[in-house]
């Protein structure tokens, strides 16, 4: 893989920000897209729009056959043995409240409970208060260690017969952290729960196989892996989302229906009222194309071996904390830190003035920051296209943040 020659598919990496190339290192908020994902969108606009599932005439059918082809590409894309398990959303977190609405609240009961993690994105957190206040249901926490590790000890006491639902994060989007999901999830099944992974961080980085994992729900977007913005995927075993009831009702997701009672199609049409966003999941399709042709493992690879060689330079730096696992195999390519008595909305002002962009804040985890004793952290954020000279550039970038606060050079 030559990250080099990849560069050059991705348009915007040859901007300038202040007269300096730009370093885009906030690949865990979204991620850039290639020509292909951009012309593809274009191209549908061009040539294929037209609504579908509905219309008869050429240009509806091409366009339904194109989408429906990106759920078949989705499905292999995640290993999944049947691509009615694929359910088109706007995004992983209208995936995660879609689980919380069709499945929770037909299934769930008071004194039920639910387990998460210390180190779950809103996105995992909310839709579940949401719930707890409708149902009268309990929620528990895996927490996490100080090296920033799911503390699995603990799970013994958590994992009861009342719990019915697992859900957590497959890779924390603050700290990086790569979760153990195969293990939580058997141990979550041998109790009777059901798991839903939070895939916002783990599809677009590394290979991932629902019936290898097992897990009974997976939630990831598309523009976080080359696509566009606006199309979510859920991913659920049949005999759930047979089960569960609609999300929302209206047009497309109907069998039948009368002035006062409707009948529903079956999965995933059940889940998709409304004319869905068919350009941007046909953009979508060309991303896992990409992404498909240049290969899930090698990228993987590529972002270890960046990670490993960031976390090591790091290592050497004074005045700097690291969060999350030291150790890179359980560690993917998301490094937040911060230097000793700046705040991280400076840290990142000052790098964004280098032409490098990283996210700063709480990054949507208030509670894993609490639980770190910090108000927020800078994060650096790894994908296929970023080098090695970058992460250089991000240090000599963070030398220049220390000189502007008059700190002594940390090396
Ligand atoms: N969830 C995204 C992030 O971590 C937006 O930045």
């Amino acid at each position: 893989m030559n990250p080099e020659k990849i560069r050059d598919d991705f348009p915007i990496l040859k901007r300038k920000i202040y007269g300096k190339p730009l370093v885009y290192l906030d690949n865990a908020a979204t991620s850039q897209k290639p020509f292909s994902v951009i012309q593809a969108v274009q191209n549908y606009y061009e040539n294929s729009n037209a609504n579908i599932h509905r219309g008869v005439h050429y240009l509806a059918e091409e366009a339904t056959t194109a989408y429906e082809e990106v759920r078949k590409k989705t499905a292999s894309f995640i290993h999944a043995k049947d691509h009615h398990s694929i359910l088109f959303t706007r995004n992983c977190t209208e995936a995660i409240n879609l689980v919380s609405f069709s499945w929770g609240r037909k299934f769930l009961n008071r004194g039920d409970e639910i387990l998460l993690t210390e180190m779950e994105h809103h996105s995992n957190l909310i839709p579940w208060h949401l719930l707890k206040n409708e149902k009268g249901i309990e929620l528990k926490f895996i927490p996490f260690d100080e090296t920033g590790v799911l503390d699995l000890s603990k799970l013994s006491e958590l994992l009861s017969k009342k719990t019915k639902l697992v859900s957590l994060t497959h890779i924390s989007n603050t700290l990086g952290t790569i979760n153990p999901v195969k293990e939580i999830i058997r141990l979550a099944h041998e109790k009777g729960a059901v798991v839903l992974i939070d895939g916002a961080q783990s599809v677009p980085h590394i290979p991932v196989d629902v019936q290898d994992l097992n897990c009974d729900f997976l939630a990831f977007s598309s523009h976080k892996m080359l696509g566009p913005t606006g199309v979510g995927v859920l991913y659920g075993k049949q005999e759930l989302l047979l089960a569960m009831d609609p999300f929302m009702g209206g047009g497309e997701m109907i069998r039948e229906v009368w002035l006062d009672h409707s009948t529903y199609s079956n999965p995933p049409w059940k889940y998709e009222a409304g004319t869905p966003n068919i350009a941007d999941t046909i953009g979508f399709g060309a991303a896992l194309d990409y992404l498909n042709h240049i290969g899930m493992d090698k990228i993987q690879k590529h972002e270890e071996e960046l990670t490993r060689f960031a976390l090591q330079k790091f290592s050497l730096e004074k005045n700097i904390t690291v969060y999350g696992p030291q150790n890179p195999e359980v560690h993917s390519g998301i490094l937040s830190f911060n230097l000793e008595g700046i705040h991280p909305h400076d840290v990142g002002t000052i790098l964004d003035q280098e032409g490098i962009a990283v996210r700063a804040g709480h990054h949507c985890t208030q509670p894993l920051m609490r639980k770190l004793g910090v108000s927020g952290t800078a994060r650096a954020s790894f994908y296929l296209y970023n080098t090695k000279e970058e992460v250089e550039l991000l240090l000599q970038a963070i030398q220049k943040v220390f000189q502007v606060f008059h700190h002594a050079a940390a090396r």
